[in-house]
Formats: structure tokens, C-alpha cells, sequence
């Protein structure tokens, strides 16, 4: 049996990358069954990403599969600019209805996260003071409950932020659902910051990547 390993993300991992993100996608806990569709929550927060940065993610591999992530963008205007042309379109067609509340997470209903699949500018403008500058990439993470606490998720922040150091950009932020303490005492402890964007209702943190 090998242990897990971090490795670039392939075009195969697509799958798994979505299933994780649905498992993982409750404040850090898993999200199947609360929308109508679980590959909805993965096409607002996971497939859009891999399919534009491939080269910005990568996976923990354990028993010959991809069991975990890290995934972003260099670029978040950029990226909202490529949603609204090469997603919005597709994402759509796979989801043009509201299904069924469930009642399972009124914090984020099924109509939101239909509506976020078709904003990206939402990524832009909680950016109100000069992040897109000082901090212009962001990503999301996520392990599989079998990975967490082994220091996986640290070592994949360490290879994004050499990754985004080569290509010149200076700092990474992230959003994160305001009741995942557990993810905020993970980023507090790694050394990011609140940005002066956030608010306690969307949290903000970023850092610098050298
Ligand atoms: C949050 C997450 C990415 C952290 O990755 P991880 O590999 O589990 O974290 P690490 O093992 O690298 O932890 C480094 C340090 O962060 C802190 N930390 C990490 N997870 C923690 C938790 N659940 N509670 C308290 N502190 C935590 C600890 O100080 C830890 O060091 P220690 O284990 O020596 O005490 C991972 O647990 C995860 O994917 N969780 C579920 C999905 C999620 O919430 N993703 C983030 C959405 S914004």
C-alpha cells in the first residue's frame, strides 16, 4: 500500500476531482444529496477551474486515485472574463431549472448557487480595495476526510504558491464559508491574513506567495 502523494492533475482526475468537491463542499463536510443535482456544487467550485488552469492544480493520490486537491487560477479577472464567455453557456444547459429545496443548507440555496454559475463577477467584486493587484489568484482545497490532518493540505499550498511565484504573481486569496472554523484555524495557522475586503458574512483571506 502507498502512501498519498501529490502529483500535477490530469484530465482523468476529472471525476474524482468533482466527487470530492461535493463531499467536501458542506463548511468541510459532505454535500451530496442537499441540491438537486450533486454535480452542481462541483460546476460552480471545482470543473470551471480544472478546465481553464489545468496546469494550476494538483491532486493527493491515494489507492490509485485522486483523493484530494488543490485548484486555482492565476488570474481572477481573467478567469471571471473566460466563465461568462466559455462556461455560463454550458452550465446553463446542465442546470436551467431550480430543483427542490431540501431545507438542508438554508445558507446557501439551490437558487444561489444556480445564480453564482452564471455571475462570475461575483469573484471580482467583493474584491472592493486593491487585491486583484496585490493578490490576483485564488484557489479552493479539499481532502477527503481519510487525508486531513496529515499535512497534505499544507504541502499543497506550499506547491501553488512556488508554482504562482514562477509565474510572478504576488499573493493568493481565498473565500471560505464563515462556519468552517476548522478551515480558518488551518489558513490562520499556514500564515494567511484577512484582507481588507472581508467581511464576517464572506471572509477573506490571502497571502503572499514568497
Ligand atoms: C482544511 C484542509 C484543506 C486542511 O488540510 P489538512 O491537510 O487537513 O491540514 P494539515 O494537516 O496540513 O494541517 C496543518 C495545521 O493546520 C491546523 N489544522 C488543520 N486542520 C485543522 C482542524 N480541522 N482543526 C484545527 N486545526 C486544524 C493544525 O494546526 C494543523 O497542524 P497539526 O495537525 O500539526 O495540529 C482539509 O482539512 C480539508 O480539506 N478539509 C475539508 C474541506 C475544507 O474545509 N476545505 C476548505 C474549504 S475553504
Amino acid at each position: 500500500m502507498t502512501d498519498p502523494f501529490i502529483r500535477p492533475y490530469r484530465t482523468t482526475d476529472r471525476a474524482d476531482v468533482a466527487e470530492i468537491c461535493v463531499r467536501t463542499a458542506a463548511a468541510g463536510g459532505d454535500a451530496r444529496g442537499i441540491y438537486s443535482d450533486d454535480l452542481l456544487m462541483p460546476d460552480v467550485y471545482a470543473l470551471p477551474y480544472v478546465d481553464h488552469s489545468p496546469d494550476l492544480a494538483w491532486v493527493v493520490e491515494h489507492h490509485g486515485r485522486a483523493s484530494g486537491y488543490i485548484i486555482s487560477v492565476a488570474d481572477t479577472q481573467a478567469f471571471a472574463d473566460w466563465w461568462a464567455r466559455a462556461w455560463t453557456p454550458g452550465f446553463v444547459a446542465r442546470h436551467p431549472a431550480v430543483g427542490p429545496a431540501t431545507g438542508r443548507n438554508p445558507d446557501y440555496t439551490e437558487a444561489q448557487l444556480l445564480y453564482d454559475g452564471t455571475d462570475p463577477q461575483r469573484m471580482v467584486r467583493g474584491l472592493r480595495h486593491d487585491e486583484l493587484t496585490t493578490h490576483p489568484a485564488h484557489l479552493h482545497i479539499d481532502l477527503l476526510p481519510e487525508l486531513q490532518r496529515r499535512g497534505l493540505g499544507a504541502r499543497l499550498i506550499d506547491t501553488l504558491r512556488t508554482a504562482l511565484a514562477e509565474r510572478a504573481v504576488p499573493g493568493v486569496h481565498l473565500g471560505y464559508a464563515a462556519e468552517n472554523t476548522a478551515a480558518r484555524l488551518f489558513y490562520d495557522r499556514y500564515g494567511f491574513k484577512e484582507l481588507p475586503s472581508s467581511t464576517p458574512h464572506s471572509p477573506l483571506l490571502g497571502i503572499a506567495t514568497t
